[in-house]
C-alpha cells in the first residue's frame, strides 16, 4: 500500500472514530405503550432532532415502562443513566406541590383550553421549580387529555360510587379528590389497570378517552362518564447530566423542538378527543354519559380550599384559566 493511501486510510478512520465518539443516541423512557400519542410523538422528536443535529444526537425510546416506573426513571434521569422522559406528574408533583395545582377540578372548561393553558407562562413558572426540587430539567408540558371515569358497573350518580374501588394515578391531588368523593382510591399504574379491572381488584378507573379506546378498557369496563373533570398534564424532562455535556446550540435545538412536539401533541389532543369520544359513543355494548361539575357536588369546592393553601400557583392558573372565557 502507498504511503499516500495509507494515510488518506488513517486520516478516514480516524474521522470516522471522532464521529462515532461524538455521535449521542439519547434514551427516552415513558410508561405509554407503542400506539400511544406520547409514544409516537416521542418518536417524532428523535426524528427531527437526528435531522437538525445532522445525525449526531438520536434518540432511542423505551415505552410501556420498560425501563422501570416512573419513580425509578425519576433515579435514572437524576444519575443520568437515562437521558430524557416524557412522565405524568404522579412523581415530580410529590415534591413540587405547585404542580398539584394542575389537577385541579373544572380548571379549564374544555380541552382547547387545558391545551392553551399548558403553553402559558403561568404554567411555565412552575416548571422552572424542577431543577431545584426534583433535580431534573423541564422542557415543557403535553397532555393526556382531560379525567374521565370508566366503570365496569352503571353510574347514574356520584352516590353509586361511593365506597367502590376506584383506580387512580398515584399522587395526592387526585388521591385528595376521590376521598372527598369517597371513594375508596385505589392508587394503580397505567400498565396495571386493565388487568386489575379484568381480576375485579378495581371497579372503576379515572382515564382519559385514548387509553380507554386504545387500550380497550371498555371491554372489562363498559360504562363511560365523560366527566371532563380534570387535565392530566405530562412533563418533558432531560437529566441535568445530558444537558450539561451539550452545548448551548445544541440545549437550544433539543428545547425548541421538544416544545414543537409538545404543541403538536397538545393539539392533536384537542382535535381526536372528541373523535375517541364519538368512537366510545358507537362502540357496542358500551354506555356513555356526559356529566358536569354538579355530578361531583361539594367536593370540589373541598379540593379548592385545600390545595389553595398546598399550591400557592393555582391562583395564578386561575387567572389564566379565566382569561380565556
Ligand atoms: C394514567 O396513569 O392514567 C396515564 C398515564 C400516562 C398517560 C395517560 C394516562
Amino acid at each position: 500500500m502507498s504511503y499516500k493511501l495509507t494515510a488518506l486510510l488513517t486520516a478516514a478512520a480516524l474521522t470516522l472514530g471522532s464521529m462515532a465518539v461524538q455521535a449521542k443516541d439519547l434514551r427516552l423512557g415513558l410508561i405509554t405503550p407503542p400506539p400511544h400519542g406520547w409514544t409516537v410523538e416521542a418518536k417524532k422528536l428523535g426524528e427531527s432532532l437526528e435531522a437538525a443535529t445532522d445525525g449526531k444526537y438520536t434518540i432511542n425510546v423505551f415505552p410501556s415502562g420498560q425501563l422501570g416506573n416512573e419513580a425509578q426513571m425519576l433515579q435514572q434521569l437524576q444519575t443520568g443513566a437515562l437521558d430524557m422522559a416524557f412522565m405524568t406528574m404522579a412523581e415530580v408533583s410529590n415534591r413540587v406541590p405547585n404542580m398539584g395545582a394542575f389537577f385541579a377540578p373544572y380548571l379549564v372548561e374544555d380541552i382547547d383550553q387545558a391545551a392553551k393553558l399548558l403553553q402559558s407562562d403561568a404554567a411555565y413558572a412552575i416548571l422552572d421549580e424542577l431543577p431545584g426540587r426534583v433535580g431534573v430539567k423541564g422542557l415543557g408540558y403535553g397532555m393526556a387529555g382531560l379525567r374521565q371515569l370508566n366503570s365496569t358497573f352503571e353510574v347514574d350518580s356520584v352516590d353509586d360510587l361511593r365506597g367502590k374501588k376506584v383506580r387512580i394515578t398515584p399522587f395526592a391531588p387526585t388521591r385528595d379528590f376521590h376521598n372527598l368523593l369517597g371513594v375508596a382510591a385505589t392508587p394503580m399504574p397505567l400498565p396495571a389497570v386493565y388487568d386489575a379491572l379484568a381480576n375485579g381488584q378495581v371497579d372503576a378507573i379515572e382515564m382519559d378517552v385514548e387509553n380507554m379506546v386504545k387500550q380497550k378498557f371498555t371491554d372489562v369496563a363498559p360504562h363511560v362518564i365523560l366527566s371532563r373533570h380534570m387535565m392530566f398534564p405530562m412533563v418533558a424532562v432531560v437529566s441535568p447530566r445530558t444537558w450539561a455535556q451539550m452545548s448551548a446550540e445544541e440545549q437550544q435545538t433539543l428545547q425548541r423542538l421538544t416544545r414543537e412536539h409538545l404543541v403538536s401533541l397538545l393539539e392533536d389532543n384537542a382535535r381526536l378527543e372528541k373523535e375517541w369520544s364519538q368512537e366510545l359513543r358507537e362502540r357496542e355494548g358500551v354506555t356513555v354519559v356526559d356529566v358536569g361539575p354538579e355530578f361531583f357536588g361539594d367536593a370540589i369546592e373541598q379540593w379548592y380550599d385545600s390545595w389553595s393553601k398546598k399550591a400557592p400557583a393555582l391562583k395564578s392558573l386561575q387567572q389564566e384559566a379565566a382569561s380565556y372565557r
